[in-house]
């Protein structure tokens, strides 16, 4: 059963993830020369992504990969890679390395087998993985019954990653077009940290692990028995004003 470790506020849980994702990354290192983390794009972990950037690691032994992407240009404003890259400048200056999932196909089903042989040359499994969550109850780019989700949550599919065309609602925006890595390629990772701050989200936790339509509420494949890698990071949403 997933655990919950619920905080006061986010500056206090951003003080215990970052040093848990540190720890993380140095006990990797001391164990198999490499930390490989899996994270995800989206605004609330952007914070602690800086902020970890800043830590003292040893980043030439530290792979950073994103977990989804929307399939739009390294430099474009919506660009998870872009963003990853902005807020570990440090790191990377320091010989961290990213590896992003965008390549110059048009299409993501176009560019999903460069994709797929760039996360087949990671130093796999994921020994962290950071994920995000949409009230809608996305996580990575597996959005509901999204086109290309089944492929993705199928566990017996061998495919690290998969080109997700999403339904337009509140949560994709004009992004729907996506690649995502797949149930596969999460499960096996060593720690599973779902962030999720605010009320609303807090609710689609509860929702989702009171059902079982995985496709409804992708979370829900990562939620239940058999998930005592992931631990749900929760705090109240502080509201400006
Ligand atoms: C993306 C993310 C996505 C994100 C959730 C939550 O590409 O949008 O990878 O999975 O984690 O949508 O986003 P927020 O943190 O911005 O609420």
């Amino acid at each position: 059963m997933s655990a919950w470790r619920v905080f006061a506020d986010p500056a206090s849980l951003e003080d215990v993830l970052c040093e848990a994702i540190g720890a993380a990354i140095a006990a990797s290192i001391t164990a198999r020369g490499v930390a490989l983390l899996g994270l995800s794009g989206g605004s609330t972990p952007l914070p602690l992504y800086r902020r970890l950037a800043q830590a003292s690691l040893d980043w030439p032994r530290v792979v950073i990969a994103l977990v989804d992407e929307r399939w739009v240009p390294v430099d474009h404003p919506a660009s998870n890679e872009g963003a990853l890259r902005h807020a570990f400048a440090p790191a990377l200056a320091q010989g961290a390395r990213l590896q992003g999932m965008k390549n110059p196909s048009i299409r993501a089903a176009d560019g999903l087998a460069v994709c797929e042989a760039d996360y087949r040359s990671l130093p796999l499994p994921f020994d962290l993985v950071l994920l995000g969550m949409g009230e809608d109850g996305h996580i990575a780019s597996l959005f509901p019954r999204a086109e290309g989700l089944d492929a993705a949550l199928d566990a017996d599919s061998p495919a690290l990653c998969a080109a997700i065309s999403a339904a337009p609602s509140r949560v994709t925006g004009e992004f729907t077009e996506r690649v995502s890595l797949t149930l596969g390629a999460l499960h096996p990772a060593r720690v599973i940290v779902l962030l999720a701050l605010g009320e609303a989200k807090r609710h689609t936790l509860i929702e989702a692990a009171a059902g079982s339509d995985v496709a409804a509420m992708p979370v829900r494949a990562l939620l239940g028995k058999g998930n005592d890698n992931l631990n749900v990071w929760w705090a109240p949403q502080e509201h400006a004003g």
